[in-house]
């Protein structure tokens, strides 16, 4: 499923395939016969893709760049996706992508984009089939004078589409399958692997620590809840500490106020911003940014087990603020406000969530765009610096003081929904007050583009492991906001 690189000067013989990248208006590598391309009618849009044989009689696979001044590392990214696509039925690709590509393309930007976008396109899931079609592409060599950094970047990009592969299989394993102790185990082997501190919680761990929104989540279920605590150090003086959670539902019927067939036919992707914190740990732990970095994620299903918390019923979240339960589907926050509590008190620089949070969300930005809320605006462009730098898009939603008023309950401190009207908005404003005030905070609520039912230009249909790579460019490139 993943595939290994290597950066060489000359081509290898073994390659059973070639892999150029043309502009349009651009020139032909002198192998291609531009006759033979021309009689083709290729023409090199972005995203466009051809085969034919080259001048010594070998396969030779073009895939389109568009215009030199429009390219850009998601266009890079996009055209590895469609390599690996078109070269899957071969073993070896020789890869010259990244040779000729314009001046104004940092050549590091280039190489990871590219790796990564090859990585993505070989994805497949498919332990479920019982006669898998075997992906055969193993291996890519990208051919050309490369040094030392470009070879790292390769490097990196190999290290960020795995990761991107890791937090895809836990999203795309079904929820029967992947409860939220198998889910646990799955992070502490990960964990060890990258050497990071492993900390799971289990029910009477999590009852010792009062987590009572997990808890109450959990009261539905035969299966225990768990909650994963990981920590990466960098080996020098850290920049600083930043905390990530992540939404661990490993299905979500909806509790009592049970969803509909349709409504919950993709719920086990509901544990997709988990899988994407931990995604990142994975490859922060390879990559070494110079920031610590603590993980937490909550585990449990929403099942309606004949003990399960009812509407009306009343909470109390870890740091002692108490919520009326009056939908018991709304209980992502509900977890997440213990795990943003926990996080709070270590006293981090900076935290971001990731939850596939409200279906409001999906409504307002459509399924590619995740909504981005916050209490600080300079913690916020770090987290749009890094979606640029990623392609994963984001986009600023408010959080408006006057809203607030709509989780008013009239028993508790606060109720877990806030009315027909901004979802996304009144959840963001739920989670806030579970962060402590003086300490930098963003949501991103990815119920969109999380999982889908359709292919997208980085992946087939089903779990696309959205903001591995964002939360990974958001760490290197960490400063205390
Ligand atoms: N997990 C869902 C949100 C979701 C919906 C994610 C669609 C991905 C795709 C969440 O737990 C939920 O059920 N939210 C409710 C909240 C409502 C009851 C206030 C929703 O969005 O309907
Ligand atoms: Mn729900
Ligand atoms: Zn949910």
């Amino acid at each position: 499923m993943t595939i290994s690189m290597a950066v060489s000067r000359s081509r290898p013989a073994a390659a059973d395939i070639d892999a150029y990248g043309l502009f349009v208006d651009g020139g032909v590598p002198d192998v291609l016969d531009p006759d033979v391309l021309e009689a083709m009618r290729f023409e090199p849009k972005a995203g466009a893709a051809a085969q034919l044989v080259d001048r010594q009689g070998r396969l030779a696979l073009v895939v389109g760049l568009g215009s030199p001044d429009e390219l850009d590392a998601d266009g890079v990214r996009k055209a590895g996706v469609v390599v690996a696509r078109r070269a899957a039925k071969h073993g070896h690709v020789a890869s010259h992508v990244l040779q000729d590509l314009p001046e104004g393309l940092d050549a590091e930007v280039a190489a990871q984009a590219l790796a990564e976008g090859l990585g993505l396109g070989a994805y497949q899931y498919l332990q479920q089939k019982s006669d898998p079609d075997e992906p055969t592409l193993k291996k890519v060599t990208h051919v050309g004078s490369a040094g030392p950094r470009v070879k790292a970047a390769v490097e990196r990009g190999r290290v960020l589409a795995d990761a991107v592969a890791w937090a895809r299989d836990l999203v795309n394993e079904p929820g029967g399958s992947l409860t939220p102790p198998s889910f646990a185990r799955a992070a502490g082997r990960m964990a060890r692997r990258v050497g990071l501190k492993v900390k799971i919680m289990d029910a009477k761990a999590i009852e010792a620590a009062k987590l009572g929104g997990l808890l109450g989540v959990n009261r539905g279920s035969k299966q225990p809840p768990r909650l994963v605590q990981l920590t990466y150090e960098p080996a020098d003086k850290p920049r600083g500490t930043l905390a990530l959670v992540g939404k661990g539902i490993t299905f979500d019927a909806g509790g009592l106020s049970i969803k509909t067939g349709a409504g919950m036919m993709t719920m086990k992707c509901d544990m997709g911003g988990g899988a994407a914190v931990l995604g990142a740990m994975s490859a922060i732990g390879q990559l070494a940014p110079p920031v610590r970095v603590v993980a937490y994620v909550p585990m449990t299903d929403n099942m309606l087990g004949d003990d399960a918390t009812r509407p009306g019923d009343v909470l109390t979240i870890r740091n002692g603020k108490t919520v009326e339960v009056l939908n018991t589907d709304a209980e992502g926050r509900l977890i997440l406000a213990d795990a943003l509590s926990l996080a709070s008190e270590a006293e981090p620089d900076a935290i971001v969530d990731l939850a596939t949070l409200t279906g409001a969300c999906m409504v307002a930005l459509g399924p590619q765009i995740a909504g981005l809320m916050g209490n600080h605006d300079g913690w916020r462009d770090q987290l749009l610096a890094a979606s640029d730098r990623s392609g994963e898009r984001v986009w600023s939603l408010p959080l408006p003081a006057d809203y607030r008023e709509l989780l008013d309950s009239t028993v508790a401190d606060l109720k877990n929904i806030g009315g027909p009207h901004g979802g996304a908005l009144t959840a963001g404003l739920f989670l806030k007050e579970f962060v402590a005030d003086d300490i930098p905070w963003a949501h991103l609520d990815i119920a969109g583009p999380a999982f889908g039912d359709r292919e997208t230009p980085l992946g087939p249909a089903g779990a696309s492991g959205f903001g591995v790579r964002l939360l990974v460019e958001l760490a290197q490139e960490f400063a205390k906001p």
